[in-house]
């Protein structure tokens, strides 16, 4: 059985500063454990209030910046300083305001052609792996889900065989008029993580949600976020009231 929860908040303020309590603690014990925080971040509207939490008293002094090492769950491929970019995002909520080691901040270079990039990324991760596993094994990957269920750039239809084996993938997914062409890890880096932990809110997510949970986690599923189930670690969603109104709880209990 792994550690499985969903968490439902009146709001997106509680679930971020929940988030970033929950981020503070992890980040403390993966230091106290093993020297470093490992953390893969993701883009998009709803992770942006706990990026500026973050930045603010009392999380800023709490979280041990300097033994953190960022990394991104995905990347659209524009370059760093251009609007849409989830790096230039971070950059100007976060990394401008707290003491992260400007080595350990481990950008998925959108200036690049895909392929590159994506090569490029998966040299990165395997400076963090072993010869079993050429990437990290992440302490935190952060989540996001659209309302079409995709999750990091892993967008919806039946998944490549190479999703299993390669630690990243050049995709193209349009989504909400975000640009499209983009890098992204797979279920085979996001599923060895210590906590996968999803933040999802408002209605437009409700019908999305429910369909991931109340599925049962399946490598095959043509709906990415079903695909993603720690092989040996905790999976928890976070959800604000609005993204909780299509579930039901006998289902959850029923298929996880
Ligand atoms: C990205 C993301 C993506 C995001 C969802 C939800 O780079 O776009 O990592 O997977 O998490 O699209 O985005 P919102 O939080 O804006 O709804």
């Amino acid at each position: 059985m792994i550690d499985f929860s969903v968490d439902v908040f009146p709001d997106h303020e509680a679930l971020s500063r929940h988030a970033a309590e929950l981020l503070s603690l992890w980040a403390g014990q993966a230091v106290k454990a093993r020297g470093r925080f490992l953390w893969a971040l993701s883009g998009g509207g709803t992770p942006e209030r706990l990026y500026r939490l973050l930045a603010e008293p009392p999380f800023s002094d709490a979280v041990p910046w300097s033994a953190c090492h960022l990394f991104w769950g995905d990347e659209r491929l524009v370059p760093p300083s251009a609007a849409g970019s989830n790096y230039g995002q971070v950059k100007t909520t976060l990394l401008d305001r707290v003491p992260v080691p400007a080595s350990q901040v481990h950008r998925i270079r959108g200036e690049l052609p895909p392929e590159e990039a994506a090569a490029d990324y998966a040299r990165e991760l395997g400076g963090y792996g072993s010869p079993s596993r050429p990437w990290p094994r992440f302490d935190l990957a952060l989540m996001g889900l659209g309302s079409d269920g995709h999750t990091a750039s892993l967008f919806p239809g039946p998944p490549g065989s190479e999703e299993q084996i390669q630690p990243t993938l050049a995709v193209t997914g349009e989504y909400a008029g975000r640009p499209a062409r983009r890098v992204t890890l797979t279920p085979a880096v996001f599923n060895d993580s210590r906590l996968l932990l999803f933040l999802v809110t408002g209605e437009a997510k409700a019908e999305a949600v429910a369909r991931v949970l109340e599925a049962a986690p399946d490598s095959r599923s043509a709906l990415p976020a079903a695909r993603l189930w720690p092989t040996a670690g905790a999976i928890t969603w976070l959800l604000d009231e609005a993204a909780a109104t299509a579930l039901s709880g006998q289902d959850l209990a029923r298929h996880r």
